[in-house]
């Protein structure tokens, strides 16, 4: 089946992200996976009516703008996956602050000011997905340095945004299956037709998961919205 998107916004002018290229992007994606995005704050809609941050667990934020992020978050997650035919179950954190995801998917959550997304699918064929959305803003040149590598500061050819936010997608893929260290220097990241393209630096450590990880990407002028996963290697023959 082909991936799926889910849009919590009364209406298309309220989401931040042209409608076309949503559904590009979510052309992209792995078949089967399910995306949901909406508003990262309940905005007394219809779609986000359910949502009752009363009810969010002991060990949820506690600052009321995260605790809506975290809750937006998880009512995404919960739709994605009802949309996949999955019974969400608590939905609970890891100790490492990642989403515990019901047994055979594989998950992510984002939230930024004015963006919420969730998006999770079946772990056959996929080992990890990672989801990040950023509002643009410039990096001080001592952010760059250290989230940017020389060739993408020399490059200069993308918002600096995009590379930081594929570079948290890509922590977001790999972290949970134990990979690591996972730094900002270890990757050079480019765009080509809306895929992300991967290149290693000398010092990665994690070389052989590149040829593994696949990514697209959305850009606005206000949003990025990136998506990284690592499929399972095909056997050796
Ligand atoms: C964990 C991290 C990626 C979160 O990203 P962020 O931009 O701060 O926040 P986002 O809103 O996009 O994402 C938050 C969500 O990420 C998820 N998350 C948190 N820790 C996670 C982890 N270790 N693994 C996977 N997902 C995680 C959670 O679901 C969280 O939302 P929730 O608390 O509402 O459940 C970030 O704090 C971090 O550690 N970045 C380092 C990235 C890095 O080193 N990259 C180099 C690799 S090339």
């Amino acid at each position: 089946m082909t991936s799926r998107l889910i849009t919590l916004w009364d209406s298309l002018q309220s989401c931040p992200f042209p409608d076309s290229a949503l559904r590009a992007l979510v052309a992209g994606l792995p078949p089967d996976s399910v995306l949901a995005l909406g508003p990262d704050q309940p905005d007394g809609s219809g779609m986000t009516a359910e949502l009752q941050l009363d009810r969010l667990p002991a060990n949820a934020p506690r600052h009321p703008r995260r605790r809506a992020q975290y809750g937006m978050g998880r009512h995404l997650a919960r739709t994605a996956l009802e949309t996949l035919g999955v019974e969400p179950g608590d939905l609970g954190a890891h100790p490492d602050g990642g989403c515990a995801w019901p047994p055979r998917i594989v998950g992510s959550i984002t939230h930024t000011r004015g963006v919420a997304a969730a998006w999770v699918g079946p772990d056959s064929g996929l080992r990890g997905l990672g989801i990040d959305a950023e509002r643009h803003k410039p990096l001080s040149p001592a952010a760059q340095q250290h989230v940017l590598t020389p060739a993408e500061i020399d490059a200069d050819d993308l918002p600096p945004a995009l590379r930081f936010s594929a570079k948290e997608a890509i922590y977001k893929c790999l972290a949970p299956l134990g990979v690591a260290p996972l730094r900002f220097q270890d990757v050079s990241v480019g765009v080509e037709e809306g895929s992300l393209r991967f290149e290693p630096t000398p010092d990665c450590q994690w070389k052989a998961e590149m040829p593994t990880l696949a990514g697209v990407c959305l850009t606005t002028d206000a949003h990025v919205l990136t998506c990284v996963w690592a499929r399972t290697p095909e056997p050796a023959a």
